[in-house]
């Protein structure tokens, strides 16, 4: 048969092009199923805590990935103005993960320990009084909402399912997360992100 024919046979173009993605996606998906680099947590990585596992249900919860990606790219301009690159070790414990690629505000991958809580407390409320031009909408509801406890128990079993080591008993000290607000537990998310990849 010509390539011609091929070409202007609809049905067996429909197959070949069907065959072809589908070897090709196996062929780059499966491996990533075993590769202990993308499956085991990369050394000092440890799953949240309790309070900033509420945090981060915080972020997904209000959109945050909308505008901020949590994925740094190998790249100089991109290092130069984050940090160390991410790798996939780093969210082995990130059920569902955050990487993204929307960039309206900076990417968040290491934004732990960059600024003060009481600056991230500030930021939130109303982001202009500390960025004047910035066009981030404010959470100021976070501030009166408290963290919901009851929910916190199912939350980390849930994780567990999905192969977080998380030690037994974890979820049923609560002292550190009562009476906390989203907000409080928000920034406890924040101030954690990237700092356990900092040498
Ligand atoms: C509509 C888009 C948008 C949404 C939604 C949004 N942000 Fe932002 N964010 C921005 C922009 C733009 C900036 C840069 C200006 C500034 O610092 O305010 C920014 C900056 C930040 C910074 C400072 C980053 C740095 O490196 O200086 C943090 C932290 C942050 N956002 C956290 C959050 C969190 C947490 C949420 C969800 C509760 C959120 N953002 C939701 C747009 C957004």
């Amino acid at each position: 048969m010509k390539h011609e024919d091929l070409e202007k046979n609809m049905g067996i173009m429909g197959v070949l092009i069907v065959l072809v993605i589908s070897v090709a996606g196996l062929v780059e998906i499966l491996p990533l199923f075993f590769q202990t680099q993308v499956i085991e947590p990369a050394p000092n990585v440890r799953p949240y805590t309790p309070l900033e596992l509420v945090g981060r249900d915080v972020y997904v919860r209000e959109g945050c990935y909308n505008c901020h990606s949590q994925m740094i790219r190998p790249f100089v301009s991109e290092t130069a103005r984050y940090g160390a690159y991410s790798t996939a070790g780093e969210s082995v414990y990130d059920y569902p993960f955050q990487w993204g690629s929307k960039r309206t505000g900076p990417d968040l991958a290491r934004i732990g320990g960059r600024y003060t809580d009481d600056w991230h407390y500030a930021h939130l409320m109303d982001p202009r009084s500390v960025v004047q031009e910035s066009n981030m909408p404010g959470f100021p509801w976070l501030a009166e909402n408290t963290v919901d406890t009851d929910l916190l128990k199912t939350k980390v079993e849930v994780m567990r399912k999905l192969g977080v080591p998380y030690e037994e008993g974890v979820e049923d000290d609560l002292s550190a997360v009562e009476g906390k607000t989203e907000m409080e537990a928000l920034i406890a998310y924040l101030q954690m992100l990237g700092t356990n990849v900092k040498k």
